[in-house]
């Protein structure tokens, strides 16, 4: 099949989707449900109703966009990714995967493909954690990995729930409506940047995605005691942030000491009350991100930052409260998918190479009711979640293209 895809169109579209932010360009901010989150919302469906998609959207915003097939009954094949973005991120984390899943099915209509399973292209609700504390509870909920109780005990920073900022932004219905049933869909593919460096250091046009490391999220918060800080001799301080601070090397020990390079953890929140530099810290609320691709090798990481929070607070006479917010098990892709991309980039002459996913994304949840894979392409330095987060024209083309070719296949 002569598959074109218009790479000038699709570059063109990932800056218009780039320059929807509620921060100034080039720095992207959209939080899920923010004013910029909804607009951005506004010009995918646009997008795909000028592609002539039947779009619909679930209670919890969850999108989906369907080329309908000859055989309509039949599950479909889909594809997607999300577009929402963290605090000071780029263009590329999740809209690759979005706008180039829209190209793949214009330029496979261009191209006189009719498929005879049809093909849905979903933009998923809020894959990141920044708003609710939990990432992909978009997909979560459709797979079931997230009940309707998440409406009212999902909370952001204000106290606001998810059902209350859901229906601020105008999504009725009810949560039980977003679980999808196991195998609705034949397979799943997710096209995203790399968010990693090994691509661009091998040369290779595409990443065949064998394995998602599995996320886990740790919140601890300590209560020590305040003061003046220049009142209060040392001795007699009960300083809620030190005690961080050791955590915090606890967290780094952890993941250094499984041995293992596929083992990452990150303090990537640390708030101290009552944040004034003459005032000493009386509580700190510290959020820590562990993962690895063996789920039990993570979770003995996380069991050791548990024991060390925990000595630590009684050696300094601090009381310390931690949950696990989530603990999600690894995936690994479909074996069929993954020898499909790789028959699409053989005849689409893309080189390729299996890859494990470090990041997590929306198809770690698809992974529980259908089959999935992902694609991966290079991104500059592999850097994500920065502004300067970078593919270049080219290297998005071709995940299309690689995207494109795959969907023809499996809904063929
Ligand atoms: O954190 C992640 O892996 C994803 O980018 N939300
Ligand atoms: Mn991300
Ligand atoms: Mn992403």
């Amino acid at each position: 099949m002569n598959l074109q895809i218009d790479g000038d169109r699709l570059y063109r579209e990932l800056h218009d989707l780039g320059a929807i932010s509620s921060e100034p360009a080039p720095v992207v901010t959209r939080v899920v449900f923010s004013e910029a989150d909804m607009r951005a919302r506004r010009f995918i469906k646009t997008l795909c109703a000028e592609a002539k998609l039947a779009v619909r959207e679930d209670p919890v915003g969850n999108t989906f966009a369907r080329w309908p097939g000859s055989e309509p009954e039949l599950p479909p094949t889909a594809t997607g990714s999300h577009i929402d973005a963290i605090p000071n991120a780029g263009l590329f984390d999740g809209c690759a995967g979005v706008l180039g899943g829209l190209e793949a099915i214009r330029a496979l209509r261009r191209a006189g493909f009719r498929p005879r399973r049809s093909i849905e292209l979903v933009v998923f609700t809020s894959e990141e954690p920044t708003r609710f504390g939990i990432g992909c509870f978009g997909s979560r909920m459709m797979a079931g990995a997230m009940g309707p109780t998440a409406g009212d005990m999902l909370r952001d920073a204000e106290g606001k729930s998810l059902d209350e900022a859901r229906r601020a932004a105008g999504f009725r219905g009810e949560l039980s409506e977003v679980r999808l049933q196991k195998d609705c869909y034949s397979a799943f593919l997710e096209l995203h940047i790399e968010q990693g460096p090994l691509l661009e250091q091998k040369g290779l046009d595409i990443g065949v995605v064998s394995a998602i490391a599995g996320p886990a999220t740790l919140r601890i918060e300590i209560q020590g005691e305040g003061g003046h800080a220049g009142a209060v001799l040392m001795p007699q301080r009960r300083d809620a942030f030190l005690a961080a601070a050791e955590i915090a090397l606890a967290v780094e020990a952890a993941a250094k000491g499984t041995g293992a390079p596929d083992t990452v953890a990150t303090t990537g929140i640390c708030d101290i009350f009552p944040r004034a530099v003459n005032s000493i810290p009386s509580r700190v609320r510290m959020e820590i991100d562990v993962r690895d691709i063996d789920g039990t090798r993570r979770d003995g990481a996380i069991a050791q930052i548990e024991q060390a929070a925990d000595a630590i607070a009684s050696r300094r006479r601090l009381v310390l409260r931690r949950e696990i917010l989530n603990a999600d098990p690894p995936a690994q892709s479909d074996a069929g998918l993954i020898a499909a991309v790789e028959r699409a980039c053989e005849a689409q002459n893309l080189t390729h190479e299996r890859m494990i996913s470090r990041a997590y994304h929306d198809s770690l949840f698809m992974s529980l009711i259908a089959p999935v894979a992902m694609i991966f392409i290079p991104c500059r330095g592999g850097v994500s979640h920065r502004p300067d987060e970078y593919s270049s024209p080219e290297a998005v083309a071709k995940g299309a293209l690689a995207l494109a070719e795959t969907l023809a296949a499996l809904s063929s």
